[in-house]
This record gives C-alpha cells, structure tokens and sequence, in this order.
C-alpha cells in the first residue's frame, strides 16, 4: 500500500513541478513584458484595426447587430480608411470540439491581427456535454493575449449607483481551472495563482481608474481569512499600491458579505469602484449586473497592455437556438460591449452616443427574448433611429 501511495506521490508531484516551472516562466515573461512596453497608444494607431468574432448561439445574431451599429457610428472613419473591420470566422463550438483546440489557430491568428475585438459568447463544454471538454475559449484568450483586467460597468441611475468592477482576469481560480489533478479517483486538487506582478497591476488599474474620475473610493474584495496564500497576497499588494494614492479612501471586504450587501440597498449605493480576484469578480458581477436588470444588460471588457477584447457578459444561450428563438436575443449587452470598446480606442462621443440611445430604447422597447418582445434587429433598428435623431 504504503508503495503505490509512493508512486501517486511521485506522479502529483511531478505534476505539481511542471505547474510551478511554467507559473515561474510565466512571470518571468511578464516582467520582461512589463519592463519593455506600454499600453498601446490608440491616438498614434492607423489604422485600427477591428474584428468581430460570432462566437456560438445566439452570438452571430447579436454581434451582426453590434457590427450594424458600429459601422453607422464610425462610417467616416471606414471611408478613409482610419478604422478596418474584420469578420473572423470559425471560432465555434463545433470545430473547437473538431481541431480538438479551445480557440482554433488561425482564429488566434486573425485575432492577433487585430487591435481589438468585438465577440459573442462561446460555448464552455463541461464534463457530460457533447462535446470534449476543452478549456473555455475565453480563458485561453484572455491568458494568451494577457487581457488581465476585466472590467465591468454597472449603473442603477434611480438608485444613485454607479459601479466599476475590475476583476482580474488571468490569475486566481481560473490559471490553472483545466490543470487540477485527479490523484486518484477519490482525491481531487486544484490551483488557485497570485502573482505580485499580476495582483499590483489590476489593483493598480483600479486606483488610477478612480484617481483619473475623482472618485475617492476602492473597495477591494477578497476571502483572506481563508485563502491565506493567494487572497492574503492580493489584500497585500492592495495595501501597497493604496499608498500611492493618498486622496483615495480604500476598504477590504470578504467577498461573502460583500455578496449579501450588494443586496441591501442602503449600504450598496455606497461602492463604486470595485477589485477582486478572477472568480469572486466572475460571480459578483453577474450578481450586479442582475440588480441592474438582469445579465443581458451589461457590457464586459477584457483590457491587456497590446490586446483587447469586448464581449457580452451572458453566455451562448444554445437554447434559445433550439428553441427557434435566436431571432429574440437581447442586444443590450453587446451593444454596452461595443460602447466601451469606442471608449477604449478613442471614439468618446460615439461612445456615449450609443451609451445614451442605448439608456432611451432599453426603457422604452422590450425585449423578452421570446415572441412577445422586439427581435434584436427590430430593436437595433429603434436604436439606430434613436442614434440619428440625437445627431441631428
Ligand atoms: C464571464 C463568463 C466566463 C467566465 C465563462 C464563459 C468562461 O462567465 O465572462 O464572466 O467564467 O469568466
Ligand atoms: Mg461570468
């Protein structure tokens, strides 16, 4: 007995080994990353270039819709050649499942191509689906374009609140989520990564985000009193950046009775921008953007220094495609996505422009997703109008 225990050990540890070296090379690489560039500077970028990735179910619908809207807004910028759209196919569930790669690679190819893009939800197979169950298409592409931040807006204008969250992106739960080791069938293991670099440089974003709009408060959330390795390194490096920033009034939560305050709406209206690790950041911010009016509602965007990547904040929704009703998908979402990514390259006045035809027709037409509300075009169309009116 006490033999074979020995060999299991043996296996997991080597397991564990190469884990640990490649986390090593990992930061190793991003110091060097760190040392040699700045973020992109979009003022100095000609042209720019933008792609657009369907993804699965109803994506293809509402990133057609997306794309629609874009083109009305930068249709100058298209003319003379500033700004280039590209279509990138091929990045579905079914040839993923095929090539047997989470994102396929002339999919990462086209994609590098890019400055930035504009996607649909893709599908995540987990153990028991159809299809193998590959890494998520958006984890590799959120590690293999280090797209570390994630941030995401979430506005309640009746109730006086306006959240940032800055979630981190490529760290935590989620590094090694395909990589845990099933030791024996009765034993199960996975990894959870901080990293300094990686916890300093989105608390970091999350500072500079509030010093640069006067805002003088970050709430940083973390489970230190359990996790003591990682989280209690991310509450650290909070500690350390928050010293270079003097007029900004920061607190620590754990992120379960943060989670239940968000639902007291005295207390709520109090956050306003918001750090945490990748996973809290996964399901607090779908528990806010609910209270927004629901997770079709908000829009996501995925910041690395050379990359980035603007999405939906809900999934594929395969059903829906089943179901015949792909044709009602609710825009909104992806429409806040491609709001931001004007923001990102520069473009503020189409930005809110589309920000503020998108806070009149969310109130004023409805969407269901079922028959008895608008289709996305019916309702992309009003937008449109509501686009022009304002323009003129
Ligand atoms: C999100 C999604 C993704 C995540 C999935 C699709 C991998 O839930 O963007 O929040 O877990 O990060
Ligand atoms: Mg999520």
């Amino acid at each position: 007995m006490r033999e074979a225990n020995a060999a299991i050990v043996e296996r997991a540890k080597k397991q564990f080994g190469e884990i640990v070296e490649e986390q090593l090379s990992r930061i190793q690489r991003l110091k060097e990353a760190n040392a040699n560039g700045t973020p992109l500077n979009y003022a100095l970028e000609r042209p720019i270039v933008v792609g657009f990735v369907g993804g699965d179910g109803i994506g293809p619908y509402i990133i057609k819709e997306a794309e629609r809207v874009l083109q009305f807004l930068l249709d100058d910028k298209l003319s003379t050649g500033e700004v280039i759209f590209r279509e990138i196919e091929g990045l579905t569930i079914e040839r993923r499942a095929k090539l047997m790669q989470s994102v396929p690679e002339d999919v990462m190819d086209a994609i590098k191509r890019c400055h930035v893009i504009l996607k649909g939800p893709t599908t995540t197979p987990k153990a028991g689906d159809p299809y193998p169950n590959l890494e998520s298409a958006n984890v590799t592409l959120r590690r293999e374009l280090d797209l570390f931040a994630n941030v995401r807006p979430v506005k309640i204008p009746e109730e006086g609140i306006d959240w940032v969250f800055f979630r981190e992106n490529t760290e935590g739960a989620y590094a090694l989520g395909s990589r845990g080791i099933n030791v024996t069938e009765d034993l199960a293991i996975d990894f959870k990564v901080t990293t300094t670099i990686g916890a300093e440089r989105i608390i970091r974003m999350a500072f500079e985000y509030a010093k640069q709009n006067g805002i003088n408060r970050v709430t940083v959330v973390t489970k230190a009193n359990i996790i003591k390795a990682t989280d209690g390194k991310f509450l650290k490096e909070a500690e350390r950046v928050a010293r270079n920033y003097h007029d900004v009034v920061w607190d620590h939560w754990f992120v379960d009775i943060f989670a239940a305050k968000l639902m007291d709406a005295n207390r709520r209206r109090g956050f306003r921008v918001i750090v945490l690790p990748n996973l809290y950041g996964d399901i607090i911010t779908d528990e806010a953007a609910e209270l927004q009016g629901g997770v079709g509602t908000a829009g996501s965007a995925n910041i690395g220094n050379r990359y980035a990547m603007f999405e939906a904040i809900h999934g594929s929704a395969l059903r829906m495609v089943e179901e015949g009703r792909a044709i009602y998908a609710n825009p909104t979402s992806i429409m806040r996505a491609a709001a931001m990514l004007l923001r990102h390259i520069g473009f503020m006045a189409e930005a809110r422009s589309l920000d503020t035809a998108l806070d009149v027709c969310t109130k004023q037409y409805i969407i269901t997703g079922r028959s008895d509300g608008l289709t996305c075009t019916a309702f992309t169309d009003h937008l449109l109008e509501t686009i022009k009116n304002q323009k003129q």
